[in-house]
């Protein structure tokens, strides 16, 4: 047979480091595909620069119209990024009649619903699996492998520069600034880094994997997003003299009133695997009502885990052109007509446990005040530290870890502390998940 032919967005990162990974294993590759694959044309914005793959061969271009108008295209990858001009290309290549990979979340998450009607319609595929978790196979693995079971929640840490910078913080005591600008420069981080230290990224990437787990839409902009940036080493350690870790996490749990989508730093306890994944790498957790329990690890970010992914989906596509035409899987996991209306849950009526830090006057009846405002919702203790007041100082810390309690009680109770005379400054509140 002969060679499918493939067209590349974008020359950076993921879109060089896909390069890499076709030219390296072209052999086995094709062995897989059935055919071999090749890639005719690429767009850059500046197609002079520098690259850290062979471009020999590959027709360049700055206007990415003459990749999506290719004659000869079958596979249009789209590797730039954003929103606008990636959906446009996107809904362009698929009115064209072509397959489309693509590592983009941000695209998926919030044009996903429209994109696979638009695919359907033309009967091309739009394959996906780099868009979340980077080189895990995680969209397979629960689309496929878990097909048999009711997914009840996954958890995930699902963005490798977040983790990378929580890590280099806690081990090694590094700046936020400095850790991100190493992401940034190992090329992790999105174009637009407050995606990542905002949690948007891992929002969007929660949003493809409620959707898949639950058979549900996709729907960005329920999901409840809280970044990294108010995270100090103060808190880190605190958690860990509790037995706990500060993960960025995206969780998606289903209840019997409805879908809880929501991504928060968490204090998770030690002894979970989950809590032990460091630095770019990315893990999530899915729990199924068969299977159980299964943790899927890996890196989330860089050139070639995420090209492992890109390159995985341009075989799945080639396959159906060659050995397997029929074998197609539903882009959401569930067959578009069957998707379920379950309402997203607001955040006040999710139900989690806390992490509480706050400065206290160091006198008597302080503790009972807040004790008692806490009482009064329903939000009871687990347990409660208080670190003296060093030197002449008259505050001091209390860290207090509560039970599960729903968000709205929280938010009330955190209200009246922080209004009493005897608590300084705001109460810092970090989600804690025990994953059992
Ligand atoms: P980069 O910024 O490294 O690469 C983007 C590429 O797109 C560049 O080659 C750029 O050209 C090209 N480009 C941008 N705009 C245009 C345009 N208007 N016309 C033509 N070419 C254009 O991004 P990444 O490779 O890091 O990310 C690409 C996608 O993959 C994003 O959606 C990202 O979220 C996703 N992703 C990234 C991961 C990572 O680890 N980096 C992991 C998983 C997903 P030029 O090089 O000339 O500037
Ligand atoms: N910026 C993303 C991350 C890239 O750090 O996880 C991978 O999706």
């Amino acid at each position: 047979m002969k060679p499918v032919k493939v067209g590349l967005l974008g020359l950076g990162t993921v879109g060089g480091g896909t390069l890499k990974v076709l030219s390296r294993n072209a052999q086995e590759i094709s062995r897989r595909a059935g055919c071999d694959i090749e890639v005719v044309i690429a767009a850059a914005r500046d197609i002079n620069k520098p690259r850290i793959c062979d471009v020999e061969g590959i027709a360049l271009t700055t206007n990415p119209q003459d990749v999506v108008e290719h004659p000869d295209v079958k596979v249009v990858v789209e590797l730039i990024g954003g929103e606008d001009l990636a959906r446009d290309l996107v809904m362009k290549a698929i009115a064209n009649g072509k397959h489309v990979v693509t590592a983009n979340k941000a695209l998926i998450a919030k044009h996903g619903n429209e994109i696979f009607a638009e695919a359907q319609k033309n009967g091309v595929m739009v394959a996906f699996e780099a868009a979340v978790a980077g080189g895990i196979p995680i969209i397979k693995a629960i689309r496929e492998g878990l097909a048999g079971n009711h997914v009840e929640w996954l958890a995930g840490i699902i963005n490798g520069t977040g983790n990378f910078i929580l890590t280099e913080m806690r081990d090694k005591g590094r700046d936020f600034a400095d850790v991100l600008a190493e992401a940034q420069s190992l090329g992790y981080a999105e174009a637009d880094p407050t995606f990542d230290v905002e949690g948007i990224d891992a929002a969007h990437k929660l949003t493809i994997l409620a959707s898949i787990a639950f058979g549900i839409p996709l729907q960005f902009e329920k999901v409840f997003t809280e970044g990294i940036s108010n995270i100090t080493q103060e808190d880190m350690s605190y958690a860990e003299q509790l037995g706990y870790r500060i993960k960025h996490l995206g969780l998606a749990r289903k209840t019997a009133q409805g879908v809880e989508l929501r991504v928060h730093p968490t204090l998770i306890p030690e002894r979970r695997l989950i809590a032990n994944v460091d630095g770019v790498m990315n893990a999530v957790l899915v729990n199924g009502d068969a299977v159980g329990p299964t943790l899927y690890y890996g890196a989330g970010a860089g050139a070639e885990p995420t090209a492992s992914a890109v390159v995985a989906d341009i075989v799945d596509v080639v396959r159906t052109l060659t050995s397997d035409p029929e074998n197609r899987v539903p882009h959401l996991a569930f067959q578009a007509n069957s998707l379920s209306d379950i309402p997203i849950l607001p955040m006040g009526k999710v139900e989690t446990a806390y992490y509480l830090r706050m400065q206290a006057e160091d006198k008597p009846g302080v503790l009972a005040d807040v004790t008692r405002i806490l009482g009064e919702l329903g939000i009871s203790i687990e347990a409660l530290v208080q670190k003296e007041p060093s030197g002449d100082a008259q505050m001091a810390t209390v860290i207090m870890l509560t039970h599960r309690v729903l968000e709205e009680n929280m938010n009330e109770a955190i209200q009246k502390i922080e209004a009493l005379s005897t608590i300084t400054g705001n109460v810092m509140r970090i989600r804690m998940e025990h994953l059992s």
